[in-house]
């Protein structure tokens, strides 16, 4: 069958890698993909927030699987507009239609979804400028730090972590008063949790759904998890601490809540939903949801998954996930990315890649890398994704990290550091 996967980033890379390897995979298409999304099908270069010109790929590759990889066109709707377009709506969409997007379009909502169905989290509150003064005086008796998080998408840039009041009060203000745009036209402010976080994902296909390799993902742009947020600096599944009680919590109390709650809400979803889920003692708590995989923890979970890619979202589409066997290797993932100097702050495009032939025995998923005259060069911060899996963790983490190591580009960086922790 015909294919299009949407995006560009290394998630988009390793599903590509491994929808390629599948018998069932015909041609696929990549919208717009990047440098290695190139070897495993046809890269095009449509914006995927462009529905018409969605709507013109597909109808011209005749294209029989819509795979959406990141939220931005989920939240927007593009699974919407298949359905209701009579052109495209025999094509099966992996990705949630709008008002179950809204999981991770709207934080506001979903606390009052969490609130609704029982589902641990921290507690909050939300405010608007209608509110704003009662905003202030709710977090003038606040327990410090205090978490304020913009309701709408930012990048990854609406939640903010204060020490204290007074500052908590400033960022509000600057929040409602439009510093993320309309994504902070309401301000969810919410209690700060300690403990470690880890990433959980399922694939549901409205009733039933099949639960995806945990992963951990580090966040931070410096070695020891030091410094500025980034998209996400590397990735390890299995999670050491994820052992089978407390992932049986979370199969409990998070995951089965949510499935059926949203059918009980009549939210008909297919696709992705990410945990991102935070341990509190022995317990625990969600902290978002996305409506999507994580990157880079994708490309750790996807060496994981032993089953044909296509057969399962075939099984999604067709709300057959009751009788699907998902198929996960004991074995250990382990993902380093390689990012540009000065990321998550300003940095250069551009700069030519060179030693992807010298890697030995990682895989490397392109995220912002683009081809230039054959060359292949850098075309965003978050550069490359280096995994690779073994039977423990260990040697994963020294593998990828050593094939990282043999990459070369102007103002190349990566952490050494991933993983190594939990070991
Ligand atoms: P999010 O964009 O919701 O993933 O938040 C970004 C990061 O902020 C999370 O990965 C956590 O590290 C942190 N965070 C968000 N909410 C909380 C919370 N309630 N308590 C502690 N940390 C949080
Ligand atoms: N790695 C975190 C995310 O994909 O949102």
């Amino acid at each position: 069958m015909n294919i299009l996967l949407i995006g560009s980033g290394g998630r988009e890379c390793a599903f590509a890698w491994k929808l390629s390897q599948s018998e069932k995979c015909t041609n696929l298409f990549i919208a717009p993909g990047n440098a290695g999304t190139a070897n495993y099908g046809k890269n095009v270069n449509i914006n995927p927030n462009d529905f018409e010109a969605v709507k013109s790929l597909a109808l011209k590759e005749k294209i029989e699987l819509l795979v959406v990889g990141p939220e931005e066109p989920l939240v927007l709707g593009i699974h919407d507009f298949f359905a209701n377009d009579e052109a495209l709506a025999h094509i099966p969409v992996i990705g949630p239609k709008k008002e179950g997007a809204i999981l991770e379009g709207s934080k506001d909502f979903s606390k009052q979804f969490m609130e609704r169905h029982h589902i641990p989290t921290a507690k909050s509150k939300s405010f608007t400028n209608e509110n704003l003064q009662e905003g202030l005086d709710y977090l003038a008796n606040h327990a410090t730090p205090i978490v304020l998080k913009a309701d709408g998408l930012a990048a990854g840039k609406g939640v903010l972590i204060l020490d204290n009041v007074a500052e908590a009060q400033d960022e509000l203000k600057l929040m409602l008063g439009g510093k993320f745009g309309n994504a902070g036209s309401t301000v969810v402010i919410e209690e700060f949790l300690t403990g470690i976080e880890l990433s959980v994902f399922i694939l549901s296909d409205g009733k039933n759904y099949v639960t995806l390799p945990e992963a951990k993902d580090y966040k931070r742009i410096g070695q020891g998890d030091t410094g500025l947020n980034t998209g996400g600096m590397g990735s390890v599944s299995p999670v050491p601490f994820a052992d089978a009680a407390f992932l049986n919590k979370i199969e409990e109390r998070i995951i089965k809540p949510t499935v059926n709650g949203l059918a009980s809400e009549g939210i008909d979803y297919t696709g992705f939903i990410f945990f991102g889920l935070i341990k509190v003692g022995d317990d625990p708590y969600v902290i978002e949801y996305n409506a999507r995989m994580g990157d880079p923890e994708t490309e750790s979970v996807i060496l994981r998954i032993e089953n044909d890619l296509v057969e399962l979202f075939l099984a999604s589409a067709n709300k057959e996930l009751g009788n699907y066997e998902i198929k996960i290797s004991p074995k250990n993932a382990a993902t380093v990315v390689i990012v540009a100097g000065g990321y998550p702050g300003e940095y250069e495009k551009g700069k030519t890649i060179s030693g992807l032939e010298n890697i030995r025995d990682s895989y490397a998923f392109h995220a912002g890398t683009a081809l230039e005259g054959g060359m292949v060069k850098t075309n965003g911060g978050r550069v490359l994704a280096i995994s690779s899996v073994k039977d423990t963790q260990f040697e994963a983490l020294q593998c990828a990290t050593a094939d990282a190591a043999r990459i070369y580009f102007d103002g190349k960086y990566f952490r050494e550091d991933i993983g190594f922790d939990l070991i």
